[in-house]
């Protein structure tokens, strides 16, 4: 975060909605990040456990505990909920992704608009992005950058990755890769961004993270308890929408004739609400908000009988 671009909170106003904090309530922020979300959870009365796996975001953190006596923080990956909470809780909200403080300081990596180290580690564990381009081999690189980012061109770029190393900075990168493709007139977007999308995506193993975190969801929320998901590109919103429809289908197919079986097993969702995006003044006042996608799932009180 700084002064000339401060983090706001995307689709606040829907997400509050949606999860109706208030005194008694528990509501788990999964993505703490700049406390965008836990700040207004936490003036409604509500109690929240936030997690982030950014060491930084720990400094944040322990202001906001010192302020509100119902904030509770924990430093680790959102897939390790159920290791830290123990009793359901009424709702659960995901912010997927990077923040703005992660992508404005060069140092993190994350970013081809600065030149930093080519780190792009969302904590300190693993390897970081230059470590995988500097050893792996083309094909893999390729592979990564296809899976991740959507990139047609993924093997001529992972050619002239493997031919332009060691690679140490993010502008080495980001040069690379605007070589390799030439810039068309019609594109808006930075040749580099999809792949260093799929870079920290697969860096931060992003998907199964995300993946993990809806089981764990999933397996603490209560009956009627509220999980709210926003996420930035179709590989992420894919991944909400299937858990969601899948985890729903057996509601949707039951009949109303038949006897309602309280916990019969598979329809651990009610069917899943309308997409929510957000609205042209957000989009107009925050840059972030415009590819954002919040869906909205009502945890029924049945239990997932089989693991996926
Ligand atoms: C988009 S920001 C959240 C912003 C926050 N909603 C706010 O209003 O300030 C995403 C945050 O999630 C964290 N994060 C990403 N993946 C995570 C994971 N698997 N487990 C825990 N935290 C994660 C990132 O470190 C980052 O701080």
């Amino acid at each position: 975060m700084n002064a000339l671009n401060p983090h706001l909170p995307v689709l606040i106003d829907e997400i509050y909605a949606a999860l109706e904090p208030m005194p008694g309530k528990t509501i788990i922020d999964a993505t703490f990040g700049a406390g965008g979300y836990s700040k207004e959870l936490l003036k409604a009365g509500a109690n929240v456990i936030a997690f982030d796996r950014d060491p930084t975001t720990l400094t944040r953190a322990r202001c906001f505990a010192s302020k509100f006596e119902n904030f509770t923080f924990v430093q680790d990956c959102f897939a390790q909920m159920t290791a830290h909470v123990t009793s359901p809780v009424d709702g659960i909200v995901f912010d997927i992704g990077v923040s703005s403080m992660q992508l404005d300081r060069p140092e993190r990596g994350f970013s081809f608009m600065n030149d930093g180290p080519l780190d792009m580690r969302m904590s300190q564990a693993g390897m970081s992005a230059a470590d995988f381009l500097n050893s792996a081999d083309e094909e893999e690189i390729a592979n990564v950058i296809y899976t991740y980012g959507e990139e047609h061109a993924s093997r001529a770029i992972a050619r002239a990755i493997v031919a332009a190393r060691p690679l140490h900075t993010t502008k080495q990168l980001a040069d690379v890769v605007r070589k390799t493709l030439g810039r068309s007139p019609k594109e808006k977007k930075d040749p580099a961004t999809r792949t260093f999308q799929a870079l920290r995506i697969f860096i931060n193993q992003e998907l199964e993270e995300l993946e993990n975190g809806l089981m764990a969801a999933e397996s603490l929320l209560k009956p009627k308890g509220v999980l709210a998901v926003v996420s930035f590109h179709s590989l992420e919103d894919r991944i909400v929408k299937h858990f969601l429809r899948e985890s729903s289908q057996a509601e949707a197919q039951q009949s109303r004739h038949l006897p309602q079986t309280p916990a019969h097993g598979v329809c651990t969702f009610m069917k899943p609400l309308k997409p929510i995006k957000p609205s042209t003044l957000e989009v107009i006042t925050n840059q972030r908000a415009r590819s954002a996608t919040l869906r909205v799932g009502i945890r029924t009180q049945a239990q997932r009988l089989k693991v996926k």
